[in-house]
């Protein structure tokens, strides 16, 4: 990292994005700025997956949209900082200093997100198959024809059964993890190399949550792309998590792999996150972290059985 001049930005090898010291301030009437983000640093390598986990309000989407440069409709200054991004083309950018229609060339295209709330994303008078074609058409010059097949194929990636008689159905008639579904579609159909996904099982029922983190997790062995996972849930880092940065108030408070940070917390935030989780225990057999049960669904799955 010494080795990075800021005329002419450089990453390791296996680096697809690094994020330095990234400060993100809100503007707020008449009095100081509100700092949402408070200088923090981190790394994502290729075909990883990082997790943020932290409580609500400790900056977690802001990090996240801010790597798109969305914060910035909001109201929100990159006040420090750089968020650096190996291309597909090899070049290594500072996303902090494209403009603006550079940024937009970038998303969907090099990165891509996934909101928690899919009805707010997707469109409800375009068809799932035109909203999946339209990024396919912007970033890669396809013709209509030629995108509608590209997202054929890209709804079969995400499972989506009877994928064609979907491409002409609207958003309102699928359910709630089939939208989820049609977003990481979205999401990936121009193969970004990095894609963000903001809590986008919270909304979703317990078996629904499962299936779209198995989904998450086999397309990125299928497809090699790197993953930023943001979440609350101590159940879905052990199950998603390759490391995991702990955001507590702005500040990244801990980094570890997903291992060190269920077997040795160090900061007293991430040891009472931990501890929070019942039965620890449980995965002290386990030899992967995909084997951790769900813990945390626990009072969802109780909850939608008793009102089933
Ligand atoms: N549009 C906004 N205007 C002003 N301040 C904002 C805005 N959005 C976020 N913030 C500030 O940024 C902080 C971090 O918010 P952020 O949405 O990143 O939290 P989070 O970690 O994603 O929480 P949650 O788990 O609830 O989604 C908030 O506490 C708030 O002070
Ligand atoms: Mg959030």
């Amino acid at each position: 990292m010494s080795t990075i001049k800021a005329a002419d930005p450089t990453l390791p090898d296996d680096v697809i994005l690094a994020v330095e010291n990234l400060e993100v301030c809100f503007a707020s009437q008449g009095r100081q700025p509100i700092r949402a983000v408070n200088g923090i640093s981190f790394t994502i390598a290729r075909g990883e997956t990082l997790v943020l986990v932290g409580e609500s309000g400790s900056g977690k989407s802001v990090t996240a949209m801010t790597l798109m440069r969305l914060t910035e409709h909001d109201g929100a200054r990159i006040t420090g900082g750089r968020i650096l991004m190996r291309l597909k083309d090899g070049k290594v950018s500072d996303l902090t200093k494209l403009s603006l229609k550079g940024i937009e060339l970038l998303r969907g295209y090099e990165m891509s997100i996934v909101f928690q709330d899919p009805m707010s994303s997707l469109n409800p008078v375009f068809t799932i198959g035109d909203q999946t074609a339209e990024a396919i058409i912007r970033h890669q010059g396809k013709t209509k024809r030629e995108a509608r097949d590209i997202a054929l194929g890209v709804l079969k990636l995400v499972r989506v059964p009877d994928a064609a008689r979907r491409l002409d159905q609207y958003a309102h008639q699928l359910s709630g993890g089939m939208r989820q579904r049609v977003m990481i579609a979205m999401a990936l159909a121009c193969r970004p190399s990095l894609m963000i996904l903001d809590e986008p099982t919270t909304a979703l029922d317990v078996t629904i949550q499962a299936q779209i983190l198995d989904l998450v997790r086999a397309l990125q062995r299928e497809i090699g792309m790197s993953v930023l996972f943001i979440t609350h849930d101590m159940g879905v880092v052990a199950e998603i998590a390759d490391r995991v940065c702990v955001m507590l108030k702005g500040d990244i408070v801990e980094t570890g792999s997903v291992y060190e940070i269920f077997a040795a917390p160090k900061h007293p935030y991430t040891q009472a996150l931990i501890s929070a989780v019942p039965r620890l225990g449980s995965m002290v057999e386990k030899d992967a972290p995909e084997k951790f049960p769900l813990v945390v669904y626990e009072p969802t799955q109780k909850l939608a059985e008793t009102t089933a």
